[in-house]
């Protein structure tokens, strides 16, 4: 097998990115990077700590002395704030709610935008979020654009949320991913669209394994080709 490469996976909320580039990870040995989980941990601590959410001098103030950081874990990724393990709490409805005014501030982006570079930069990485492939990872050798059908969207989210035990029904759901999508696609900075040289992916119809074995397939087709 050739170089170790770097995969971009964006796409709208609930479309299987996370998922999906867990397993590609895992199956190629390369580290997975969940970005959204970085803007949902700064959203967590602007709400905990009472910041206005639309302050963004204030929010850049915090962020610049708050210690995120991503640890690879059996089921992913663990999402540590100052030391605490917010895992869990940064999937919380309110926080949810929240995170797209959050990472719509030019300042914010650029700060995580930065560190998600950084940790790419050790090769052999799958990174998700919503502009990986138009901005974070330019070169990447793959990129990937993931979506699914809202309706298909919200009822996995709904099934998430019921293993989580977190309160939610499918029509409360699907405007809330709505509402997010529109939201991070017509922002400023860095809006999610799909990259000019990203494979468009719809997953309403693919399992899990179809979806993950096409991404994997076109992987291999890249690290096996003689470029490398
Ligand atoms: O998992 P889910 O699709 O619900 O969202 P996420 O990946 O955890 O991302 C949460 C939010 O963070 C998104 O709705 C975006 O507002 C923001 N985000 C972003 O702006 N850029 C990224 N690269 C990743 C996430
Ligand atoms: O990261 P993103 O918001 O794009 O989606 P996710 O959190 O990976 O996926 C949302 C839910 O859909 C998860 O519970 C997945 O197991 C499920 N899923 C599915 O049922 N079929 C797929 N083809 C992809 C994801």
């Amino acid at each position: 097998m050739g170089k170790k490469i770097q995969i971009a996976i964006d796409g709208p909320a609930g479309a299987g990115k996370s998922t999906i580039a867990k397993i590609v990870a895992e199956s190629l040995g390369f580290t997975y990077i969940d970005t959204g989980a970085m803007y949902r941990a700064v959203t967590y601590k602007a709400m905990k700590e009472n910041i206005g959410l639309s302050d963004e001098k204030s929010l850049e103030k915090m962020l610049l002395n708050t210690s995120i950081i991503l640890k690879p874990s059996e089921n992913g990724q663990l999402v540590f704030v100052d030391g605490e393990d917010v895992s869990q709490l940064i999937r919380s409805n309110e926080v949810t709610a929240n995170v797209s005014e959050v990472a719509a501030h030019p300042i914010i982006r650029e700060i995580l935008v930065a560190k998600q570079q950084e940790l790419a930069a050790i090769g052999g990485i799958v990174m998700d979020g919503r502009d990986i492939g138009t901005h974070v990872l330019r070169d990447a050798e793959l990129k990937i654009y993931m979506s699914a059908s809202v309706e298909e969207r919200a009822k996995r989210r709904f099934i998430d949320n019921e293993k989580r035990g977190i309160p939610s029904t499918i029509e409360s759901l699907k405007e809330e991913i709505a509402k997010r999508d529109k939201l991070d696609s017509e922002r400023e900075a860095s809006p999610l669209i799909q990259a000019e040289d990203a494979i468009y992916l719809d997953t309403t119809h693919l399992s899990i394994e179809e979806a993950a074995n096409e991404i994997l397939n076109l992987a291999k087709e890249i690290m096996g080709s003689s470029d490398f």
